[in-house]
């Protein structure tokens, strides 16, 4: 026999592993320290990471279709696991048990001939990773049917409805085809809003997945997702929230420079408060002439019964009120702004007319007939502006009109709407007060 160690470099032998363990444990601490140190400005929402509770958690689902999704995971969790324990103890087993010795050991030759195993053995495991994976099917199979669409005893029951999403680059339409509106420029089509759909609690709700431009995908992580928004493809899902709440969405599949920040909202109403979202959604616009406020003072425009529940929530500060409770913000919103100016408004409606806002955004019973935008006839009870990125507040409206392209780079609002492309011309500019009374116009839209 060759002395090997002629050969081989002596570096080799320190990949064993009785040098390497330390050196694992030395760089996997200094590792864990930096991570720690990264995370650390983000203190506020540390336990939102470590207990994975965050409002896209899909590990708290509150909808049957989530539920499914998560525990058929957790099937597969499960069975990946047993593999994992038995496959590590039998290499563990095989490690310890015929491990190098002594020095002879380590320089021995192979055996010549290896054992070609059991037969029992080989064909044992082949059944078990047989068994393993129907395992795992039948539930799979199971889901695939039961998340297709919606359930028949709701069909049955007439306990559904329908919802139409389209995907933007970059936010979302939703329509609803079975409430009919009369359009600003006559003729009928779906009431639709724009990145916040409602619905009722408990109700099976079946959304039709569509898209204008790229593939978008949908997904409301604690109720149901994801599927493909595709071009020249009826594409659909099924979700059902089972209390009112507040649920975040977001475009599952990269879509562009803005992809990131196209997201949405599903607001889960009782179906008596969903009712009187629906009647005044199909209103037209609000107009805030003096007289108009002056009545509304005595009687508010939409009021919800399970308001009483909002608690200490009586101002509409901003992020930190929207963080704490993003519902009970929600909520306020249906309500009209105190102290309201019925001439700042005007003017806002006037320069929406005169700064072209009107040729890309519908604002029904008002000027606007634009469809490239988000309908707005009643934006001013969202919770969000900008496809769900920024909470709807008068300061993050005057600063998303002030400069879009920094919240959403791309967006056609600036590029197009304010600014020529070809030329990169403004095609208009808004001082600070212009865009006060706009935000004063839009924030009157309940
Ligand atoms: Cu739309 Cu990503």
């Amino acid at each position: 026999m060759a002395p090997r160690t002629t050969l081989m470099p002596p570096l080799l032998h320190m990949t064993r592993t009785r040098s390497v363990l330390p050196l694992i444990s030395r760089v996997g601490t200094a590792l864990a320290a930096v991570l720690a140190l990264a995370l650390l400005p983000g203190c506020n929402k540390l336990h939102q990471v470590f207990s994975l509770s965050g409002p896209q958690s899909t590990m708290l689902s509150e909808g049957p279709v989530a539920r499914a999704q998560w525990d058929l995971f957790m099937v597969t969790v499960y069975v990946t696991m047993f593999i994992f324990v038995i496959v590590g103890a039998v290499l563990a087993y095989a490690q310890i048990k015929f491990r190098a010795k002594s020095e002879a050991d380590e320089h021995a030759e192979a055996a010549a001939e290896a054992g070609h195993g059991n037969p029992f053995v080989e064909i044992g495991l082949i059944a078990g990773s047989v068994a393993l994976l129907v395992i795992i099917a039948i539930p799979t199979l199971k889901d695939i049917w039961y998340t297709y669409d919606v359930p028949k005893a709701d069909v049955d029951s007439g306990n559904t409805m329908e919802v139409t999403a389209t995907g933007y680059q970059w936010w979302f339409k939703f329509e609803y085809p079975a409430e009919m509106v009369k359009l600003p420029t006559g003729g009928e089509a779906p009431l639709a809003t724009g990145n916040e759909v409602v619905v009722p609690a408990g109700v099976a709700v079946r959304v039709n997945l569509r898209t204008v431009d790229v593939i978008h995908s949908f997904w409301i992580p604690k109720l149901a997702g994801k599927v493909d928004m595709m071009p020249n493809r009826a594409n659909h899902l099924w979700f059902k929230a089972e209390k009112p709440g507040y649920f975040y969405g977001q475009c599952a599949e990269y879509c562009g420079e803005s992809h990131a920040v196209m997201r949405f909202r599903v607001i889960a109403l009782k179906p008596s408060d969903y009712a009187k979202w629906l009647e005044n959604q199909k209103n037209g616009a609000r107009t805030a002439t003096a007289q108009v406020i002056a009545a509304e003072a005595e009687a508010p425009h939409v009021q919800f019964a399970s308001m009483k529940d909002v608690g200490p929530h009586s101002t509409l500060a901003g992020s930190v009120e929207f963080d704490a409770d993003p519902f009970a913000f929600w909520q306020k919103m249906q309500t009209t702004d105190k102290g309201e100016d019925a001439a700042h408004i005007a003017a806002g409606r006037k320069l929406f007319q005169d700064k072209t806002c009107i040729t890309c955004h519908t604002v029904r019973g008002h000027e606007g007939i634009g469809i490239t935008g988000p309908e707005l006839t009643h934006v001013g009870a969202r919770s969000t502006i900008a496809a769900g990125v920024l909470e709807n507040t008068p300061d993050r409206l005057h600063q998303w009109l002030t400069d879009p392209n920094y919240f959403k780079p791309g967006n056609k609002m600036y590029n197009g709407g304010y600014v020529d492309v070809a030329s990169g011309q403004h095609k208009f500019t808004l001082t600070g007060e212009e865009i006060d009374s706009i935000v004063a116009y839009l924030r009157s839209l309940k």
